[in-house]
């Protein structure tokens, strides 16, 4: 017999197997507990609950390490593609060189958009943020593809990822070029991933697009830092939304929806915007004491994490790759002194040191984002665009797992008991 916790409550002893993961914390399995002991557990942010079993992504807060299928996020977007990552999440292992032109050549089959999704912009306000814009045309995908959402079927979900994964790009430059009031371009499929989007984003009809090597390949590996991150609150979203046997799509929109928010995905555009406003390192103590401050709304953004409490391991890379876009592009941007100097005073502080708030993979990603001439309202689009891979990983991972039920949590009741209806003219 396994290791067992012990549970005491009135009066009564109650054992529950603890598993083992490959590595990471023992979980105490408590799937049987209502059942032995008619209580419920009570855990709200799921701050000390494991929501499911995965084998995606393995991610050590306290050490600041994030392992995709084994391996370490920092060699992979040091060496990999975001094409041979998405491989990997989505089938467990590295592609071979065959295994990997084919998987590309497959993903770039499925970049076009039905022509009558293509319309659906039209409905949309010009100055509608894009995140909007994305939850209503992702889930519209639904609408489009009736041949793929037998989720039942492995040959439907593997078409239903790739058209996800494949699309992502075409809808989001569409979201970008309808906002500015331009013509949408037809992707390219000679192109690499990351490139064919940043020339339906930054292209125009009227001239050749000129791809920068160094753009390109600095945007490849955001799309990398962001490609998973184990149970965050978008990717449980899909998870639950999916376990009802929602279609892909639907599922899809429902983590756009959940990434949009400050906290999430919304971070990066909000840090951007903090840093704007902060402007000059001088003004960096006044912002630092209304972080502090109990009676102040005001947080870093872009600092602090649920899961990391050292650096974030996409943070290292991003400050890297700042540097590098920087260079490539020849320019500056002096939010990125401010940026420095906020990190080193913040980290210097004793209320962040004690709270172990390190900057997070949000906090460089809007400058870099902004030097390759993005508005801040398209970098939580790029995070989704980046995430559905994961998404559709773990998807795909839950649907395929034969123990899998409906998400379905429990509360702990605190309204009225029992009451009877008064009619209203007695009230
Ligand atoms: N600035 C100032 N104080 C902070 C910050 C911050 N950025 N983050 C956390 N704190 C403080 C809280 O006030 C709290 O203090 P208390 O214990 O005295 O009440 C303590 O640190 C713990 O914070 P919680 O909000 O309880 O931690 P939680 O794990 O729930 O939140 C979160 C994590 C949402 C990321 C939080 O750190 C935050 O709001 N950060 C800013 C937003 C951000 O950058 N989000 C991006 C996350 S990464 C991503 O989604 C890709």
């Amino acid at each position: 017999m396994g290791n067992q916790a012990k549970l005491s409550a009135s009066g009564n002893d109650y054992d529950f197997p603890v598993l083992k993961g490959s590595v990471g914390p023992d979980v105490v399995d408590i799937r049987k507990m209502y059942g032995q002991t008619g209580m419920f557990t009570f855990d709200p942010g799921f701050t000390s609950t494991a929501s499911c079993e995965s084998a995606l992504t393995y991610i050590d807060g306290d050490e600041g390490v994030l392992l995709h299928r084994g391996y370490p996020i920092g060699q992979l977007a040091e060496n990999s593609s975001f094409m041979e990552v998405s491989y990997l999440l989505l089938n467990g292992e590295l592609p071979d060189a065959d295994e990997l032109s084919n998987f590309e050549f497959t993903i770039s089959r499925h970049t076009m958009l039905h022509e009558q999704l293509l319309q659906f912009y039209r409905g949309f306000r010009r100055d509608a943020h894009p995140m909007a814009v994305m939850c209503g045309v992702v889930g519209a995908l639904s609408a489009f593809y009736h041949d793929s959402t037998d989720i039942s079927d492995p040959q439907h979900r593997k078409i239903s990822s790739h058209r996800l994964i494949a699309k992502m790009p075409t809808i989001a430059a569409a979201a970008y070029k309808y906002a500015i009031g331009q013509p949408f371009l037809y992707p390219d499929n000679s192109l690499s991933y990351t490139g064919n989007f940043l020339r339906m984003t930054f292209g125009v009809p009227a001239e050749p697009y000129e791809l920068h090597p160094a753009v390109e390949k600095a945007m490849d590996r955001i799309f990398i830092l962001h490609a998973d991150h184990e149970q965050n609150a978008s990717t449980s979203t899909v998870r639950l939304a999916g376990s009802s046997g929602a279609n892909p799509f639907a599922c899809i929109a429902a983590g756009i929806a959940c990434l949009w928010g400050p906290a999430h995905g919304g971070a990066n555009e909000a840090a951007l915007n903090m840093l704007k406003e902060i402007g000059t390192p001088d003004k960096i103590p006044h912002y630092i004491e209304r972080a502090k401050d109990k009676n102040d709304p005001f947080r870093l953004m872009g600092f602090g994490h649920r899961v990391y409490k050292n650096y974030d391991p996409r943070a290292t890379v991003m400050q890297t790759t700042v540097r590098e876009v920087f260079d490539a592009l020849k320019v500056t941007d002096p939010l990125f002194e401010t940026a420095l100097r906020l990190e080193e005073i913040a980290l210097n502080d004793p209320y962040f040191v004690e709270k172990k708030l390190f900057p997070n993979v949000d906090f460089y990603s809007g400058i870099i984002l902004s030097a390759i001439g993005f508005p801040t309202t398209m970098f939580t689009v790029l995070f989704a665009l980046a995430r559905t891979v994961g998404w559709v990983a773990q998807w795909n991972e839950m649907i395929s797992d034969p123990g899998q039920k409906i998400g379905r949590p429990r509360q702990l009741y605190t309204g009225p008991t029992q009451r009877d209806y008064i009619p209203v003219d007695q009230r």
